[in-house]
């Protein structure tokens, strides 16, 4: 550590602690501490807010309301809205964006398609990058400043580095990002040129960029900005209060998210218990994750999980059986080895919410559904209302029950996928009963591809008849 980052950890006045999330350890460390992971047994690590003092507070709903409407720039932010809850003292270097605030939609036509009577989908594609990496980073990166990090990086699969790219900008702060070569939307890649990082582009996969990460972890002027780090999950947790906020603090029933690298759906988890320790609320949603069948090793767990270990709270295994060859067209998500699969798999237990697979059709026709209602996703967030379609199909969600899905990116992140699948040119990458790789074609049910129309009004008119 250097010395710099020594005085500053030792002035923290903030309360919250990092602790270790394995029972067995639960080792607690300072909150200006730079680790990633537990020191003493390499456990996830996990921010413990005191909520004791907030519950006496009676206002804390209306105050959180009020700032809604305030000018500061903290107040601007759906994050530091909710800054009790963040582990930072009043006067931390907040860097932000004015992130969060993003729209809560009906969607009629995906919840017709889905098999439910209404379905509401909270768009984290409205954030400033475009995707729900924003709420995270303007913790972490905030965490980065208050350290004296000089450089920070990530790892990713386009979204967190577009996301961390442009908080860096923002801080005046190096930033490098490691994306595996040729498997990144070519928009989400631009967007960190555009920021201004360093962008490595690694001959492998995005474990492959994983695991370089974990090796830069202990060189003292770099700050890592993945979703290992706690200080990204305090800020995507409160997603989860403002989505409460917004169902005018009504819980959902259930609520759904893609699961890649696990830490959105650890965070939600993390934002909805806190609010039912504060007693905001009462009970919690069931969190269900889905995953893209070619990558989905939480799936496979949860699906080797006898019921008894389901019911019962955090008892889950040590080991998580990675895929090697991660596959699918949802590139956001194309993750083998997830990094905080213990505690989006804790939040799914303690919620009793399940966690599936979705194929690659599925995913591409709740894509085009959910662009039916009027609102544009990137395909790894529409894993979320094919998913629920499965869900409903299977009786595990009732079609009177309310439910929230989680869009996490915006359909400008891969708007190739998009086209493809329009024009009927879209396929994915299959392996044989052999173990050879074949191309299958997505033939999409709701297909809309442009069509070439004669430059005169009677023509337009006929295309228009034909296509009521
Ligand atoms: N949806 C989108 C659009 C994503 O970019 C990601 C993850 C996920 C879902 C999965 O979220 O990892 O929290 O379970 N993208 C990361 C990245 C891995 O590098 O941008 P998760």
């Amino acid at each position: 550590m250097s010395d710099a980052i020594a005085k500053t950890a030792q002035q923290a006045g903030t309360s919250a602690v990092q602790r270790c999330i394995v029972p067995a350890c639960a080792a607690l460390f300072a909150i200006r501490q730079p680790i990633y992971v537990c020191p003493r047994c390499g456990g996830p690590l996990e921010i413990e807010i005191p909520l004791e003092p907030l519950q006496a507070v009676a206002d804390l709903r209306e105050r959180w309301r009020a700032r809604a409407a305030s000018h500061d720039p903290r107040d601007r932010s759906g994050v530091w809205r909710y800054r009790e809850l963040l582990p930072f003292d009043d006067d931390a270097p907040v860097v932000t964006l004015f992130e969060g605030n993003t729209p809560l939609y009906d969607a009629p036509r995906a919840a017709k398609y889905a098999g439910l009577a209404a379905l509401r989908l909270k768009h984290q594609g409205c954030n400033p990058t475009a995707s729900f990496k924003d709420t995270g980073m303007t913790t972490a990166v905030t965490q980065a400043k208050l350290l004296g990090a000089r450089t920070v990086v990530c790892a990713s699969t386009g979204n967190t580095a577009a996301s961390l790219a442009a908080f860096a900008a923002r801080a005046e702060l190096q930033c490098a990002i490691l994306l595996p070569q040729g498997q990144i939307s070519p928009a989400k890649l631009a967007q960190s040129m555009d920021y201004g990082a360093v962008v490595c582009e690694i001959a492998g996969n995005f474990d492959d960029c994983m695991r370089l990460i974990s090796e830069l972890a202990d060189v003292p002027s770099i700050y890592i900005a993945n979703s290992v780090n706690p200080f990204r999950i305090e800020g995507q947790k409160t997603v989860a209060f403002e989505l409460l906020e917004q169902c005018g603090w009504r819980v959902p029933d259930h609520l759904v998210v893609p699961g890649g690298n696990m830490g959105n759906s650890a965070a939600l988890g993390k934002g909805f218990d806190e609010m039912r320790r504060l007693g905001l609320i009462d009970r919690l949603p069931k969190i269900s994750i889905v995953q893209a069948e070619g990558s989905a090793p939480l799936a496979h767990l949860f699906a080797g999980l006898k019921s008894s270990e389901i019911a019962a709270d955090a008892a889950f295994p040590d080991e998580i059986a990675p895929v090697a060859n991660p596959r699918t067209l949802a590139t956001a998500i194309k993750i083998g080895a997830p990094v905080s699969w213990k505690k989006a798999l804790r939040a799914v237990l303690r919620t009793r919410g399940s966690i599936i697979t979705v194929s690659e059709p599925e995913i591409a026709d709740a894509k085009a559904i959910i662009g039916r209602d009027g609102i544009g996703c990137e395909p790894a967030s529409a894993t979320t209302v094919a998913g629920i379609r499965k869900l409903v199909s299977a009786g595990k969600i009732r079609a009177d029950e309310s439910v929230v899905a989680v869009l996490t990116g915006h359909v400008l992140k891969d708007p190739d996928y998009a086209s493809h699948y329009h024009r009927g040119t879209l396929s994915f990458e299959s392996l044989t009963a052999e173990g050879a790789a074949k191309s299958v074609p997505i033939v999409g049910a709701f297909r809309n591809a442009p069509e070439k129309v004669a430059a005169s009004k009677a023509a337009i008119l006929k295309s228009l008849e034909s296509r009521r």
